[in-house]
């Protein structure tokens, strides 16, 4: 019992350490210091606006890919597959992929072209911050 307590205490600071992970924050960090100096009323991110911007088909971009969904499925722990090249893509839930949203290069031109994609737009610095924390939880 005694050797019991210090063994938890690890276990719980590795766990919140992967949940964590200090990249991703800072990315996070970086698209909220952006929102908030567009719109000075910026409250935060929702997870809940990151779902609705993945699953609504949107109109004005490409026909192939009218939703995230259409590459990434409907299911993030899932792998998806490319709808235009047919390519296998990894999962996008940070449970199953631990790598994801941590580099920061990857992550803006895979934004850039992804939205571009889906919305016929570039997503604002509000969306990508809210992208990400629906699939921190996911
Ligand atoms: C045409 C297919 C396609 C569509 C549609 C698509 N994606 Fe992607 N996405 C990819 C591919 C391919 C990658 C790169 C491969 C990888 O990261 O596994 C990727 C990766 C990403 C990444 C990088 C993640 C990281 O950890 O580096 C982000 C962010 C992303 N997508 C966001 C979105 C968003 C937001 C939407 C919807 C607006 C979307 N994607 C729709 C194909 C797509």
């Amino acid at each position: 019992m005694k050797r019991a307590f210090p063994f938890f205490l690890i276990v719980a600071l590795a766990s919140t350490g992967a949940a964590a992970n200090p990249e991703r924050e800072t990315l996070l960090e970086t698209y909220a210091a952006e929102a908030k100096a567009t719109d000075p009323a910026f409250a935060g991110f929702t997870a809940e606006r990151g779902e609705t911007l993945f699953r609504t088909r949107w109109a004005g971009g490409d026909e192939r890919t009218p939703s995230c969904t259409a590459c990434h499925t409907d299911n993030p722990r899932q792998s998806g597959r490319n709808a235009k090249t047919g390519r296998v893509i990894e999962p996008v839930a940070v449970s199953v992929n631990v790598k994801r949203f941590t580099d920061y290069v990857d992550v803006e031109k895979q934004f850039n072209r992804d939205c571009e994609s889906v919305l016929g737009r570039a997503c604002t610095a509000q969306e990508k911050g809210d992208y990400i924390t629906f699939m921190k939880g996911q």
